[in-house]
């Protein structure tokens, strides 16, 4: 049994986030999308929101599971018994960051390996900062975001608000 963490933020979720989910589902058993609880970032979406909002979007794809964490991501991995990190690489600028944890969760735990997918193309550019800066200018996000997380956009960000 292959168990696999996709760790990150999804404030909020992009259709680029669910690229990566799809494609990590084809490859593991079991694909935990963990989302890290720091609320030090002040996100736009509470954990519950974003697990509630994921969860949705991820119904249907066989093993796929939503769960949040603090603290070490190794730790959180062990206590599931994963062993695979996967991670979205966008551009070469997303490599140095990436190999960095990568390389420091080695370190913490030399059992756990990172695996680096590629999004479809198509989302290469696209990440949840610039999606909400974008939305809060009032540009067309429609191609980039899962419906429901638009929704939870326009809830969240009204127009007046925009
Ligand atoms: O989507 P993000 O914000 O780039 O994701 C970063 C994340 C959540 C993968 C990273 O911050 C993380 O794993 N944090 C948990 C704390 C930890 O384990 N740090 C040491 C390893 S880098």
């Amino acid at each position: 049994m292959h168990v696999a963490v996709y760790p990150g933020s999804f404030d909020p979720l992009t259709n680029g986030h669910l690229d990566i989910i799809r494609r990590g589902a084809h490859l593991f058993d079991r694909l935990i999308v963990a989302i890290l609880e720091n609320e030090g970032k002040s996100p736009l979406f509470t954990v519950a929101e974003r697990k509630g909002l994921i969860a949705a979007c991820v119904k249907g794809i066989p093993g796929v599971e939503v769960q949040s964490f603090s603290g070490l991501l190794v730790d959180f991995m062990e206590h599931f018994r994963a062993t695979v990190v996967v991670r979205g690489i966008r551009a070469v600028s997303d490599y140095e960051y990436e190999l960095q944890m990568a390389l420091m969760n080695r370190e913490l735990n030399p059992g756990v390996e990172t695996i680096f997918m590629l999004p479809a193309v198509e989302y290469t550019y696209v990440s949840s900062r610039l999606i909400k800066e974008v939305f809060r200018l009032g540009g067309d996000i429609t191609r980039l975001v899962p419906p429901q997380v638009l929704e939870s956009l326009k809830a969240r960000l009204p127009v007046a608000a925009r």
